[in-house]
């Protein structure tokens, strides 16, 4: 198997105490990095989508406790008070992503406990290398299901810019690529914010993986040629019967996949299932500005005052997904009592 050199995100500065983010609005144009001195910041870039995609948002935050521990520590200030209002301001940014409340929980119960910012900081490397290794073994499960030949839709960006390693729909493709299997990937553009003709085409050009980019309209005229024969996407927040919350779009993929009995897959860590909701019902869906419906570089393209409704995730139900690429193994059928067995909660 070949080597995959992989785009990082987010990127910890020992001597600028500070996380470096590479800033996703700007590609694929530029390659700009802005740095995160403070939580302030690290929120605002969370919201701001300068850093998105599920698993990349958890890391950063855990990154952002470690920023407020250490000016607690400056200011000589109250530190669980204010670890506390550390995670309430880094939890109000995105909804939907479960990752984010994952690594808060887990970095807030070490701040309760009283760790100081350089144990915080320890933690917070230990869950972006956890990362790492995850994509790794996720990338492995599910290219076993990627024969040489294949044609595979994605949709989004679930890619190395969206996780701390070589993504998890990416790292699924990227690992049969590098294992030799000749396939051609169709890129969904991902209306409204474009993350898959900004982001994934950048990304598997970087990779030499062969693509053609498409407008979300027009994968299910391409499944009906006979182009596609798998789907994989990443997920935002998976419950425990398996219903997953991915970016607005996934679902009709889905749909569109089912009718051609075309294999739609998922691929997702463990820190992206919510096992405390039964079902995709439960998963609050973030809502995002209008103008990312109405506006095109700036200038409307449809009636001034137009209503307009900008839900920036769907649910896809179980029994659409023919199954659950994990860190932990290959989740299928894709029902509550495989979840729970394969992420080892049984
Ligand atoms: O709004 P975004 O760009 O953060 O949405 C990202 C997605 O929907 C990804 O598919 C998902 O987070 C999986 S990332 C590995």
């Amino acid at each position: 198997m070949s080597r995959i050199d992989v785009v990082v995100p987010l990127a910890w500065s020992e001597a600028r105490f500070a996380l470096r983010l590479l800033d996703q609005r700007r590609l694929p144009l530029e390659e700009t990095w802005i740095d995160c001195a403070t939580v302030d910041e690290v929120a605002c870039a969370i919201r701001d989508m300068v850093v998105r995609g599920a698993p990349a948002i958890g890391i950063t935050a855990a990154f952002g406790m470690v920023l407020a521990a250490r000016q607690a520590e400056r200011e000589g200030a109250g530190a669980r008070e204010h670890l506390r209002a550390a995670r309430d301001k880094l939890a109000a940014t995105r909804p939907t992503a479960v990752n984010l409340f994952w690594a808060l929980q887990r970095m807030g119960e070490l701040a309760e406990a009283g760790a100081c910012a350089d144990e915080l900081l320890a933690e917070a490397k230990r869950l972006h290398a956890e990362d790492i290794e995850g994509n790794r073994k996720m990338g492995l499960w599910g290219a076993a299901r990627i024969e040489d030949g294949m044609g595979v839709l994605t949709h989004c960006n679930a890619g190395a810019l969206a996780t701390g390693g070589i993504g998890t729909a990416i790292g699924v493709i990227a690992t049969a690529h590098a294992q030799g299997k000749r396939i051609h990937v169709y890129v969904d553009e991902t209306r409204p914010r474009l993350q898959g003709a900004r982001l994934t085409a950048w990304e598997l050009s970087r990779l030499g993986i062969p693509a053609t980019l498409i407008c979300d309209n027009m994968a299910a005229s391409l499944m009906a040629r006979g182009r596609i024969q798998l789907c994989v996407t990443g997920a935002d927040r998976i419950a425990a019967n398996g219903d997953a919350a991915n970016k607005i779009g996934t679902y009709g993929v889905a749909i569109a996949a089912h009718h051609h009995q075309v294999p739609f897959h998922i691929a997702a860590p463990h820190s992206t299932f919510d096992l405390a909701i039964p079902d995709g019902s439960h998963i609050p869906i973030e809502e995002r500005d209008p103008t990312e419906v109405t506006d095109w570089a700036g200038q409307s393209t449809c009636p001034v005052g137009m209503a307009v409704f900008n839900p920036s995730f769907d649910v896809t139900p179980a029994s659409l997904i023919r199954s659950i690429f994990t860190d932990r193994g290959e989740i299928a059928p894709v029902q509550t009592q495989n979840v729970l067995e394969v992420l080892g909660h049984t």
